[in-house]
């Protein structure tokens, strides 16, 4: 039996580590993918981005929508003004996010329809306000799916002299936030388009619980759902409102909404311009490789079948479960049986193979919660890191 079928017979009898098994042919392929000339150089950990594969991952994004005016990207996963700029000069213009700091950002690297998916609440109303004085030239749009808070945004607008557009946020089975398409929702809208300061632009719809693996079992959930907004839409539209705007979905549904025919969709993937781990096992039909890898080196080789990495949970992101944090594309055996803040432990047949010092390259399982544990990423260009990109928006606040 040779490594690789010991592999996934392992996972077969483990079904907790079938997550492996799905993404071993990919991981096999970015073994050859990740070449650094300069690696021993590199701190650990670090986060390294190939700009080649970033570049390819964008030109592929405008592809599949066919037009980057149907695009509204979602920044949070790079939080990064140099990402934006090769965003802007592929002609993707409209471009989404959630929090100020990222609309800040988006600003600042020349941004001029910036729609930030947050419902708008307490101190952020008078950073709305802000916002829109320190940017007269941008188009600003926000979520909003209570009354309370409309009515509020509404007279800090009024106050100001400002308008603010307002998308309503419909929840279409996430119940993360959103409401219900209902009597109310229209109601809502209705709230909206009446009261002055306020712009009413459309509908936000986010399905990032429209999970599937299966790409058609995914479109037909999808489908489901995207009837209802459209019937909806006809009927505020029947009632004489304007719903000019859809903003649709994340990387998941992204080519379920790309193959419509529906003008008002746009198209608001985020991961997918860097992908990872986590995505490439979880939506195999996704054409997009990871481009941002985390480097980090051995410590320690505490028992003959371990070794310590440098990338506890402060260097890599932390989602549930545990054990499933990162791939280690030249180690596919590898079991994460431990993670402290700066520690992560794994048992692995090649242990004896390693010895404190020795770098490893390792794909994160979530790509947009790591960025934000780093200041900045290592761009990596022809096998050389070349310049470092500062992750402008991983704070809370910048300047708004
Ligand atoms: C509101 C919203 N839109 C778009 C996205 C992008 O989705 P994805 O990360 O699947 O690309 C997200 C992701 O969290 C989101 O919360």
């Amino acid at each position: 039996m040779n490594f690789h079928t010991k592999i996934v017979r392992g996972l077969t009898s483990n079904p907790s580590r079938k997550y492996y098994s799905l993404i071993l042919t990919e991981i096999k392929k970015m073994t050859d993918l990740y070449q650094i000339q300069n690696r021993s150089e590199i701190l650990s950990p670090s986060l390294l981005l190939f700009k080649e594969i970033l570049i390819e991952n964008i030109e592929k994004i405008i592809k599949m929508a066919g037009d980057p005016a149907r695009l509204c990207p979602h920044c949070k996963t790079h939080k990064t003004i140099e990402v934006i700029k090769l965003q802007l000069e592929r002609g993707i213009t409209k471009h989404k996010c959630a929090t100020f700091a990222e609309a800040e950002m988006l600003a600042e690297a020349g941004v001029k329809n910036i729609f930030l998916a947050y419902n708008i609440v307490g101190p952020n109303i008078s950073r709305a306000v802000q916002f829109l004085k320190t940017y007269p030239d941008v188009e600003f749009s926000v979520t909003a799916d209570h009354e309370k808070p409309i009515a509020q945004l509404a007279e800090a607008m009024q106050k100001a002299n400002q308008k603010i557009h307002v998308l309503l946020d419909i929840d279409t089975g996430q119940h993360r936030t959103g409401i219900p398409i209902s009597s109310e929702a229209k109601n809502l809208y209705q709230q909206i388009s009446a009261t002055e300061g306020l712009i009413s632009s459309g509908f936000h719809v986010y399905d990032g619980h429209q999970g599937h693996t299966d790409r058609e079992e995914r479109a037909v959930a999808i489908d489901i759902e995207w009837e209802k907004v459209v019937a909806f839409r006809d009927d505020l539209v029947n009632s004489g409102m304007e719903v000019p705007r859809i903003v649709a979905g994340g990387t998941g549904s992204f080519p379920v909404y790309a193959a419509k025919e529906e003008s008002s969709i746009e198209l608001s993937p985020g991961t997918c311009v860097y992908h990872d781990a986590g995505y490439t096992n979880k939506y195999p039909d996704m054409v997009f490789t990871p481009a941002a890898v985390l480097l980090t080196r051995v410590v320690s080789r505490p028992t003959p079948n371990r070794i310590t990495l440098d990338l506890g949970y402060k260097a890599v992101a932390s989602d549930p479960p545990a054990g499933e944090r990162v791939t280690i594309p030249e180690m596919p055996d590898a079991k994460e049986v431990l993670q402290n803040e700066e520690h992560l432990v794994i048992e692995t047949e090649k242990a004896n193979q390693y010895s404190p010092g020795d770098e490893l390259l390792v794909v994160p399982t979530h790509i947009c919660p790591t960025s934000a544990l780093h200041k900045e990423i290592q761009v990596v260009e022809n096998g050389k890191v070349t310049e470092q990109w500062k992750i402008f928006s991983r704070d809370r606040k910048i300047n708004i």
